[in-house]
C-alpha cells in the first residue's frame, strides 16, 4: 500500500464497530437464554473468528448487513466441536473462549494463526487450573487442549499484570463455578465484560477496595438482549493522531465508545494542546458513547511521558502515539508497557523498526520506547503483519515527504477493513 503526504485531515470519519465489545456481545449471546440481536457488529476479521468458533460450537448465527443475530444456547447448550476451534489472529477470541470452554462437559482445542500460536497463554492457564480446569498447552502457548469439566471452583484472583483478557476469561469461567468468583486488579482494565454481563442479567458486584474488584455469581443466568455496538475508540486514535499532527485538521466521528477504561487517549492528546470536543454524550447498553470532534492548530507540549498504569490504559493506542512523538517538541517516552512485546507482533520492535527508515529518532527500551521530534521522509516499511502497526505507519506516511510503501498492509482487516478508504476520504492534499 502506498501513502503520500497530506496537508490536513478533514471530514467525518466512519469508524468500525468496537472490536472488544463485538467479541463480548457474541460470546455472551451464545451462552444466554434466548436471542441476542447485535446492531453494528464489527466486520473485522478478528470478530469473524469469534463467530466462526461459536458456529463450530453449534450456535446459530445469522448476519444481515451490520446486524448479527445469535441464537443463545444457554450455559449448558453448546455442542462439542468436531475440529479445533480456529481463533485466527485474535487473542481476545482465544482467551475469552477458554474461560467458557473450561466449564463445558466436553473437550475442545483452541488454535490460531502463526502470530497467535506464539502468544503467551500461561496467564489464563494458571487461574483456570486453580479453578479446577484441565488445560494442556505447548509450554504455555497454543494449542490449548481443554478437557471437559462441568463444574469449576470459584477463586479470588489478584492479577499481577493488568489484562482485561485475563479478567474476562476468569469471570466467564466464574459463570460455571460454584460460588462467587472475583478478580482484583491494581489498575482497572477495560470493563466491557462486566458491563455486558450486568446488561444481560448476571449477578455482578463491583467494589473499589485494595484496587478494583469485580465478582460474579456462578448461579448467574444470562438473558438474550439487544446490543448496539459503538464505534471503536482505538480505531479513532489513528485519525486523532493524524489530525493532531497536521495543523488545520478537523475530524469528527459519531457514536464512539468513551468508556472511562478506554478513553485515556483523549486526555493524552489533549495534553499536547489539541482540542477534542465530546458532544451528545449518552449511554447505550451500559456503555458510554459520544460524538467526538478534533481540531488543531498544531501541537505544543513538553515531552509526553507515559508510564506504569497509564501505559496499561493506552496499550492499544501506543503504536499511534509513537507517531505523535515525531511532532512533539521533545517527543514521547513510554515505559511500563512490556506487554506490547507479546501482542499480535512485538510492537515495541515493530514500531521502532518501522519508523526508523522514515528518518525517525526512535529507540527501543525493554518495556517501552522513545521517539524524538523528527522530520519524516517516505520509505518502504513493514507492518510486521500487525494491524495496529500498519495503521500507525500509514499515519506516519501522511506526515512524511514523498512516498511511503507499507508492506503487508492488508492486515488492517484484522480490526479496520475500510481503514485505507476512510483515510483517503479525510486526507487533504
Ligand atoms: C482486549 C484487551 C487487551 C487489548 C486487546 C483487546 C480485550 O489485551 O490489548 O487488544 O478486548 O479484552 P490484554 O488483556 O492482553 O491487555
Amino acid at each position: 500500500m502506498k501513502i503520500y503526504g497530506a496537508r490536513a485531515l478533514k471530514g467525518e470519519a466512519k469508524l468500525p464497530a468496537d472490536k472488544s465489545i463485538s467479541h463480548r456481545a457474541a460470546l455472551l449471546g451464545a451462552i444466554a437464554e434466548g436471542v441476542t440481536r447485535i446492531e453494528n457488529f464489527s466486520d473485522a476479521v478478528d470478530c469473524r473468528s469469534t463467530l466462526g468458533c461459536l458456529r463450530q460450537l453449534g450456535v446459530g448465527i445469522t448476519r444481515e448487513g451490520t446486524e448479527v443475530t445469535i441464537e443463545g444456547r444457554g450455559k449448558r447448550g453448546l455442542r462439542p466441536p468436531e475440529t479445533p476451534l480456529d481463533c485466527g489472529n485474535s487473542g481476545t477470541t482465544m482467551r475469552l473462549s477458554a474461560g467458557i470452554l473450561a466449564g463445558q462437559p466436553f473437550d475442545s482445542v483452541l488454535v490460531g494463526d502463526s502470530s497467535l500460536m506464539r502468544r503467551p497463554m500461561a496467564r489464563i492457564i494458571e487461574p483456570l487450573t486453580r479453578m479446577g480446569a484441565e488445560i494442556e498447552s505447548d509450554g504455555g502457548r497454543p494449542p490449548l487442549r481443554i478437557r471437559g469439566r462441568s463444574k469449576l471452583n470459584a477463586i479470588d484472583l489478584k492479577t499481577e499484570k493488568p489484562s482485561a483478557q485475563v479478567k474476562s476469561c476468569v469471570l466467564l469461567a466464574g459463570l460455571f463455578a460454584e460460588g462467587n468468583t472475583s478478580v482484583t486488579e491494581a489498575v482497572k482494565t477495560r470493563d466491557h465484560t462486566e458491563r455486558m454481563l450486568e446488561h444481560m442479567g448476571a449477578e455482578v458486584a463491583v467494589e473499589e477496595k485494595d484496587g478494583h474488584r469485580v465478582s460474579i455469581s456462578g448461579k448467574s443466568l444470562l438473558r438474550g438482549s439487544s446490543i448496539t455496538v459503538p464505534g471503536d475508540i482505538s480505531a479513532a486514535t489513528f485519525f486523532l493522531v493524524g489530525a493532531a499532527c497536521l495543523p488545520g485538521s478537523e475530524v469528527s466521528f459519531r457514536g464512539v465508545g468513551i468508556n472511562p477504561t478506554r478513553n485515556a487517549v483523549i486526555d493524552t492528546i489533549r495534553r499536547c494542546g489539541v482540542e477534542i470536543d465530546l458532544t451528545n454524550e449518552r449511554v447505550a447498553n451500559n456503555e458510554p458513547v459520544a460524538d467526538i470532534a478534533v481540531s488543531t492548530n498544531g501541537v505544543g507540549a513538553e515531552m509526553l511521558v507515559i508510564e506504569g498504569g497509564e501505559a496499561a490504559k493506552l496499550i492499544d493506542e501506543l503504536p499511534a502515539l509513537a507517531v505523535l512523538g515525531t511532532r512533539l517538541p521533545k517527543g514521547i517516552l513510554v515505559s511500563g508497557a512490556a506487554d506490547l512485546r507479546v501482542k499480535e507482533s512485538d510492537r515495541i520492535a515493530a514500531i521502532v523498526t518501522g519508523l526508523r527508515p522514515m528518518g525517525a529518532d526512535a529507540e527501543e527500551m525493554a518495556d517501552g520506547f522513545r521517539v524524538g521530534p523528527s522530520r519524516l521522509k517516505g520509505a518502504r516499511v513493514d507492518s510486521a503483519g500487525d494491524h495496529r502497526i500498519a495503521m500507525a505507519l500509514a499515519i506516519a506516511g501522511l506526515l512524511a515527504e514523498g512516498e511511503t510503501e507499507i508492506v503487508r498492509a492488508e492486515c488492517v482487516d484484522i480490526s479496520f477493513p475500510d481503514f485505507f478508504e476512510v483515510l483517503d476520504g479525510l486526507a487533504v492534499r
